[in-house]
């Protein structure tokens, strides 16, 4: 099987409210977006970078990788799981149905290329594929609307879901068609594969693989993008 990769990258980043969004802020001089795609474009093994960006967007065209012989632009969905599904889509007739499909959210700059070989050699003959993540720290809370706390979850069996999510092709769009159809909200590629009645693999990675949400988030990836010599 081959190994392919889609970006989304059509959000608007409501939570960070800055005027460009933020896969577009600059980190190091670089905006955060070619950060997040370094790694990728740098594996031997992956193919193709489809990038799925907003029709309305005015910076794409300005990034170095908009020119990268390996990366490939589709439109942007509403949801993220309609962007990766057009990224998908995108690939018909290129992909078979057990070829590997990575998808990595273009608001995490911060992907270690160890972190993605782990990911790619732990999967590797897995039957359904899985994702990076990291076990919580904090303890967690179920709340209600005015946040009087429900419950307190078992911090054990409590993981982050990070990115890249690695799931074949063919069960990847299968499962997301069948999200979009029964219109169930899907914030990742594994719930929808969990919703298809699969098992995903989580694979610990770095904890600095964070994803830019919220200002503060800005500081904290610039940090450990200095921190690490990628
Ligand atoms: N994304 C996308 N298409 C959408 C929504 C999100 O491609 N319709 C992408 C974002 O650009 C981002 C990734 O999915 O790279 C993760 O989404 P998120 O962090 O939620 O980004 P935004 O939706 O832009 O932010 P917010 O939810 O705060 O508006
Ligand atoms: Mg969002």
């Amino acid at each position: 099987p081959r190994y392919w990769a889609v970006v989304p990258a059509a959000g608007i980043g409501t939570r960070m409210g800055s005027d460009v969004p933020k896969q577009y802020l600059l980190l190091n001089n670089r905006p955060v977006i070619e950060h997040a795609l370094q790694a990728l474009l740098k594996h031997p093994k992956i193919v193709k970078v489809i990038v799925a960006i907003a029709d309305s967007d005015h910076w794409w065209a300005n990034t170095s990788a908009s020119r990268h012989s390996r990366v490939q632009r589709v439109l942007g969905g509403t949801e993220r799981a309609d962007s990766v599904l057009n990224g998908l889509l995108s690939l018909q007739g290129d992909a078979d149905a057990d070829d590997w499909v990575l998808v990595h959210d273009a608001a995490r700059p911060c992907l270690h290329r160890t972190d993605l070989e782990n990911l790619i050699e732990t999967l590797r003959h897995h039957a359904v594929g899985g994702l990076l993540g990291y076990p919580l720290s904090d303890t967690i809370k179920r709340v209600n609307d005015q946040a009087s706390v429900l419950e307190t979850l078992p911090r054990e069996q409590l993981w982050r879901a990070f990115t890249p999510q690695m799931f074949r092709y063919g069960a990847l769009q299968a499962a997301l068609e069948c999200a979009r159809s029964s219109a169930l909200q899907v914030t990742d590629e594994a719930s929808a594969i969990e919703l298809a009645g699969l098992i995903p693999q989580l694979v610990e990675g770095r904890s600095d693989n964070i994803k830019i949400t919220r200002p503060e988030d800005l500081e904290l990836a610039h940090f450990y993008l200095n921190q690490h010599s990628r």
